[in-house]
């Protein structure tokens, strides 16, 4: 049988951080489906599509091949064969990647392309769907957050060293906004799974949070 670990939660939990370190530990790949809805938002914003534009973006979704690989530094994304890995990170493309995620047609496509990806290998997906929609028979499937101004305050010290000069209130704001739309949508909003076990890392370490699901991955085997 597959391990597949599953990992769901908000804005800035540490889902991606830890997904590369679990991954690492484990010798599988993780893949980072918010990288997918992101790289359909930066190829509308391109392309000067309307997010609010349901049509419109349902049919770029079905036009656009997104596609991941993976090289030593981790996944790789690319919109039509570009790798876009480099430009999905701004806060304009974040905002973008929430607002083309509410779309049911843009999810259905999603969900049946991370379903192929997860059939071919053990993985770690990380998401706001995965534990409930993608894989509802996963290994282990992890809740991930952390209190809002933590997750507020990792996401600015993270731009910070990018150099980005947006301030920790602006941070602050657009991690709210993000949630609330994430956690409001009509199509599968983001919740926690029933069977998903809730990890509150805002007191934890990166390490603290590996040994932790390790220890569950191995209970479950
Ligand atoms: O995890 P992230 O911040 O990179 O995700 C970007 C957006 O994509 C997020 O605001 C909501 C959406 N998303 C989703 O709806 N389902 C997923 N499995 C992953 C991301």
């Amino acid at each position: 049988m597959r391990l597949h670990i599953a990992i769901d939660g908000p804005v800035a939990a540490g889902k991606t951080t830890l997904g590369n370190a679990l991954a690492a530990r484990l010798g599988i790949l993780h893949l980072d489906t918010g990288a997918m809805y992101r790289a359909l938002g930066l190829t509308a914003l391109r392309r000067g599509i309307d997010t609010q534009d349901e049509q419109a973006i349902v049919d770029l979704c079905r036009k656009l091949v997104i596609s991941v690989s993976y090289g030593e530094d981790g996944q790789h994304t690319f919109a039509d064969g570009e790798d876009v890995t480099g430009q999905i990170r701004t806060p304009e493309v974040s905002r973008a990647g929430s607002m083309v995620s509410r779309y049911a047609e843009v999810r259905k496509a999603m969900v049946k392309l991370q379903q192929k990806l997860a059939s071919e290998t053990d993985m770690i997906l990380d998401g706001r769907d995965i534990c409930t929609t993608v894989l509802p028979n996963a290994t282990v499937k992890i809740y991930l957050t952390a209190a809002t101004e933590e997750r507020a305050r990792r996401r600015w010290l993270e731009m910070q060293k990018k150099g980005m000069p947006d301030t920790y209130e602006e941070v602050l704001q657009a991690v709210k906004d993000r949630d609330y739309q994430d956690m409001n949508r009509e199509v599968e909003p983001l919740r926690q799974a029933e069977d998903a076990v809730l990890m509150d890392t805002t007191n934890m370490t990166v390490d603290e949070e590996v040994e932790a699901i390790l220890k569950i991955v191995e209970e479950k085997r």
